[in-house]
């Protein structure tokens, strides 16, 4: 494997606002050689998710920020091609957390094996994976949604908001999805089955979304913030839960964003809970045999956006800041 060469795109950068491709760096070496314990993965798919827009700052979180001159981070679908590691033999695909870059070598920590026959190798990244994790348990330990009542999600086309809508619907809720045009909301309605699904770039949005929801909004799955969460805000019922996942509008701004009042948390006695995936680890069996099981009943539908290439990752990191990006975004690496 010596002689193969690993191109690794780097964080050059922080950017301050939006990003921009200056902000990532090519360069090509030699792949590593794996030595004792270790092995050598190769990269198949690199997933691009919008937490990457917030490890690009050195700010505190709830994880350390991506390393200057060192390859972005990000989950990957990586074949093991040279082994030294008694646990993993040479053809194993494997769950991984190998960044953007071809080649990268392990030891083992932290990996899944994948079962290529039980599933396409790509859902671990999506629906199977950490998106459709943070779907599962982010509406069903926060959300709790009851037959009948209302469940609203922005980016409902994408990774996570697909199956948020989805669940709820098997779950006996109402599913209104928020997604950016026309295409997108007429997928999340014909083909994924929500109840509706309004387009949060449409000149009277807060109006259409009203009468979208003629009961009120009993889940807000939180993933944008900004102009939806505003026109969501108002119409939510006393009671209602509000699982906090993510606030993609606000990703990169440069100051604090005017948040929702707290008044109204206390006169709706709202329950509103931020949340990370990782939070609910122990529920990932009940995940995958939920989400497995729907999936080949035909109940939960995903859908892939996948770009080839390396060399795109940062194109495609920034198109999925701007909606660019239509389903659960990939790499296909190698
Ligand atoms: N808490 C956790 O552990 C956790 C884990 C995974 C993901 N998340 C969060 O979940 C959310 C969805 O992630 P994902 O992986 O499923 O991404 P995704 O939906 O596949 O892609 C991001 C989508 O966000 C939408 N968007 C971007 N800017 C927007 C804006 N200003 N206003 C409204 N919508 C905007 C776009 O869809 P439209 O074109 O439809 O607007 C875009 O396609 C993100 O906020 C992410 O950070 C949280």
């Amino acid at each position: 494997m010596a002689s193969a060469t690993n191109r690794q795109i780097l964080l050059k950068s922080r950017p301050s606002g939006p990003p921009s491709t200056a902000n990532f760096e090519r360069v090509d070496s030699a792949a590593p050689e794996p030595g004792e314990g270790q092995m050598l993965l190769r990269t198949l798919y690199l997933s691009l998710d919008p937490y990457m827009r917030g490890r690009m700052n050195d700010a505190r979180s709830y994880a350390k920020p991506a390393e200057l001159g060192k390859p972005m981070v990000g989950g990957t679908i990586s074949e093991v091609v040279a082994s030294r590691n008694a646990k993993f033999a040479v053809g194993d695909i494997v769950l991984a957390y190998a960044g953007w870059q071809d080649y990268a070598l392990s030891d083992g920590a932290g990996l899944r094996k994948l079962d290529a026959k039980a599933a396409p190798i790509s859902t671990a990244l999506g629906v199977l994976g950490m998106p459709g994790m943070t779907a599962y348990c982010g509406l069903l330990e926060i959300g709790k949604p009851k037959p009948g009542e209302t469940v609203v999600v922005a980016a409902a086309s994408g990774a996570v908001g697909s199956a948020v809508g989805q669940i709820a619907r098997i779950k006996g809720a109402r599913a209104v999805g928020v997604a950016g045009g026309v295409a997108k909301c007429r997928f999340v309605v014909e083909e994924l089955g929500f109840d509706a699904c309004i387009d949060h770039r449409a000149p009277d949005f807060a109006a259409q979304l009203a009468a979208a929801c003629p009961k009120g909004v009993d889940v807000y799955f939180e993933n944008v913030g900004g102009a939806v969460q505003q026109a969501v805000w108002p119409l939510l019922n006393d009671f209602a839960r509000v699982p906090v996942c993510g606030v993609i509008a606000q990703y990169n701004a440069t100051a604090p964003s005017p948040g929702p009042d707290i008044a109204t948390i206390l006169r709706k006695r709202l329950l509103v809970r931020g949340f990370i995936v990782w939070d609910f680890a122990a529920r990932e069996g009940d995940f995958l045999r939920d989400m497995a099981a729907w999936i080949r009943e035909g109940k939960l539908k995903y859908r892939e956006d996948i770009v080839e290439g390396l060399d795109k990752a940062p194109e495609a990191f920034l198109g999925l800041l701007e909606g660019k990006n239509f389903g659960k975004l990939l790499v296909k690496v190698a």
